[in-house]
């Protein structure tokens, strides 16, 4: 229906940060909230999709009507994505590690005196860029983030073509921008057909736009997985 364009759709989400173990007791992470990675899952629920969140650690609730799968690290999500599949849209909000530790089994000690212990990092696996790549199990419509400081259209039209995805939506996360954390977000839709950009609006207006959108492009002529 008109209010509902979601429904009998499978929608994933990935949101908030990854955690990568450094010992036991350490880890590396960011800043992420998951604000609006929840959010835009809150609005695919409201739109009539089935929804699977799959998030890192976050200090916000789980939305209502969606499947949460809760994960830490970076590869943790991957394998939650991977067996969430199939789905007709695939959305990476998440702000995953770049990279990963091989993780001490015990917690690394200071040594009086010592050097300080050197942290060998590995890259993690790009989800995105798996789940727009897929052979098999490829959804119809896959959607990045780029939160970017500087040059954020030609950052996000790179990043379109190098992770293969549909649609990222680009955002300015400078220090001034007040995103990282904070109830709103300013973003533009970056296509291959072009640049959208929309005014600073409340992270959950900014997904309920998404969600609209997407619905859009999906239209009815996908069929659903
Ligand atoms: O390359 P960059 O991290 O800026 O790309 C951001 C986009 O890629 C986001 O949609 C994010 O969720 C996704 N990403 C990912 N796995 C990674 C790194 C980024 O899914 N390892």
């Amino acid at each position: 229906s008109a209010e509902r364009p979601l429904v009998g759709r499978h929608v994933i989400v990935t949101s908030g940060p990854t955690r990568e173990p450094i010992d036991p007791a350490r880890f590396l992470s960011n800043r992420s909230s998951g604000k609006q990675g929840h959010a835009i899952a809150a609005a695919a629920a409201r739109a009539g999709a089935q929804v699977t969140l799959v998030s890192g650690p976050v200090e916000i609730a789980d939305p209502p009507g969606v499947t949460v799968r809760h994960v830490e690290t970076a590869l943790e999500m991957l394998a939650a994505v991977e067996a969430a599949l199939p789905a007709d849209i695939f959305i990476g909000a998440a702000a995953v590690a770049d990279w990963r530790i091989e993780p001490a089994p015990d917690k690394i000690k200071k040594q009086p005196g010592g050097a300080p212990p050197t942290l060998v990092l590995r890259e993690n696996p790009d989800i995105l860029a798996l789940v727009a790549r897929r052979e098999s199990e490829r959804p119809a419509l896959v959607v990045g983030f780029a939160a970017e400081t500087r040059d954020v259209i030609a950052n996000a039209q790179e990043k379109l073509a190098r992770k293969g995805c549909d649609l990222i939506v680009a955002n300015d996360v400078s220090a001034a921008s007040g995103v990282f954390g904070g109830d709103a977000n300013e973003v533009r839709l970056v296509g291959a057909d072009g640049v959208e950009s929309w005014p600073r609006l409340d992270k959950s207006e900014v997904a309920a736009r998404l969600v609209a959108r997407l619905a859009e492009r999906l239209g009815a002529t996908a069929e659903p997985v």
